[in-house]
Parts: C-alpha cells; sequence; structure tokens
C-alpha cells in the first residue's frame, strides 16, 4: 500500500495501519463531527460554524498535522455515514476533472443522512473576468493572501511557490469551477439541496450541499433562508 494511505491518528492518538481495510473504522467520537479534506493543517482555520464540532483533519501529505492521510479519492474505503459536515476549502480543484465524481461520491459516503458539504473553490469566471477587463498579465499579482502574493497562474494552475518548494504534483491545480458547474457536481454527486452562498473573495465560490432538506437546526447554523 501507499505510505499516504495509513492512517496516521484520530483526535492525537496516533493509529498506524498496514491494512487498507482498517480505514474503514468508523471514528467514535461524541457530538458533531466535521472531516476537514485537503485541509492542510490545523493552523488553517475553518468556518467558525464549527467551533465546539470535533475536527478531524484529513490530507494526502504526510508532512502535515491531518488525523487521517488518504487520497480523498479513496474516502469511499472508510466507514459509511460518520460524518455530520464536511469541510473541503481549496482541495477540489486540486483533482483530474474525472476524479471530482469519485471525491464528491466519497464525500455523500462518509456523510450522514442528513449530513452536509461546505466547500470552497476558485471562481474561475470571476478570475478570468478580472483578468480580461484589467488588461493585467497572467504572473500579475491578483490578491495578497496570508501566504504571499497569488498571481493568475496560480489560481489557475496552483500556487507556484508551493509547487517549486514540495516538489510534489498534488499541489497542482487539475480542473477548475463556475458556480454552475460546481452546483451540477454537487447534484450529479447525489447532494439534492445545494446552495451557491454569497462570497466576500470576489475570486472565490462557497458551496452548501445537503443529502437531504436541511433542518431547522441546520438552517439556524448556517443561515439559511427557510425551505
Ligand atoms: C491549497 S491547499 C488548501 C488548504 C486549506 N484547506 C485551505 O483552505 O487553505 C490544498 C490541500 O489539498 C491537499 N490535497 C491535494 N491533493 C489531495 C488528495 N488527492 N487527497 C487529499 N488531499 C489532497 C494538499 O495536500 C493541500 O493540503
Amino acid at each position: 500500500m501507499l505510505l499516504v494511505d495509513v492512517i496516521k491518528g484520530i483526535f492525537n492518538k496516533p493509529v498506524k495501519t498496514e491494512s487498507p481495510g482498517a480505514h474503514a473504522a468508523a471514528v467514535a467520537v461524541s457530538g458533531p463531527a466535521v472531516l476537514n479534506v485537503g485541509g492542510g493543517n490545523k493552523k488553517i482555520a475553518i468556518s467558525e460554524h464549527y467551533q465546539n464540532w470535533n475536527h478531524l483533519l484529513l490530507d494526502i501529505d504526510p508532512d502535515g498535522d491531518a488525523d487521517i492521510i488518504l487520497d480523498a479519492r479513496k474516502l469511499q474505503t472508510l466507514a459509511v455515514g460518520q460524518f455530520d459536515a464536511i469541510y473541503c476549502s481549496h482541495n477540489l480543484e486540486h483533482y483530474f476533472h474525472h476524479d471530482v465524481r469519485t471525491v464528491l461520491a466519497g464525500f455523500h459516503h462518509v456523510l450522514k443522512a442528513d449530513g452536509f458539504a461546505e466547500i470552497h473553490v476558485p471562481d474561475m469566471r470571476g478570475v478570468m473576468k478580472h483578468f480580461i477587463q484589467t488588461g493585467m498579465e497572467i504572473e500579475d499579482v491578483l490578491y495578497e493572501s496570508p501566504g504571499g502574493p497569488i498571481t493568475v497562474l496560480d489560481v489557475i494552475y496552483g500556487w507556484g511557490k508551493q509547487i517549486e518548494k514540495t516538489g510534489v504534483d498534488f499541489y497542482a491545480h487539475k480542473t477548475g469551477f463556475t458556480e454552475a458547474s460546481l452546483m451540477a457536481a454537487l447534484q450529479r454527486a447525489g447532494f439534492a439541496h445545494v446552495w451557491i452562498a454569497e462570497s466576500s473573495d470576489p475570486f472565490a465560490i462557497g458551496a452548501l450541499a445537503f443529502k437531504q432538506r436541511p433542518t431547522p437546526a441546520q438552517i439556524a447554523l448556517l443561515g439559511l433562508p427557510q425551505v
């Protein structure tokens, strides 16, 4: 098996496994649990509404502080229906277009029946529009991130600085989304109720996708319109 497929730990209790079957073990926690897919490390904040939740981080990168080290294309090797939410920020664009459906099917698999996925990706239409309208160059800086300047090239192909530093291609971007294409991908994956959320970031799209009609508690938590 690949080293990256080893589950490193759950809630600071390192669990090493040599058997792919061990991925199927359920995560035993009390209270709601969010799986942060492609989270990088826990210093990167997730949405405030998860502040009292159990937070498990899954990432392919063995050098981060992931609780579960796994390629997210293999989420279906985890136990079914164990998470209340998936949080996935700036990760879905790291898969080839045809692999996105496998990753989203994995989200659907690990979520409880009333679970939801929260997704953030670069807004390719917003970036392209800005690029054309301003006449900027492809290597020009689009915005400043906490890690440094982000160019148009970085948004399209992945953060060049990080790809160069690590030498690994899982930091490269392999696909991109518009609001409509993200919504369609989530619907095709079986999410029955999908919202494209208002984003304060002009170069990002946020989406909330539910397997079934959101509960009153979820509507209140996420500030959704009544359905
Ligand atoms: C741009 S970082 C996003 C980090 C964080 N979620 C954020 O919003 O800043 C992309 C993350 O996706 C992870 N990643 C890339 N390919 C992956 C894969 N196949 N499975 C799981 N994680 C992956 C990378 O290791 C990295 O931590």
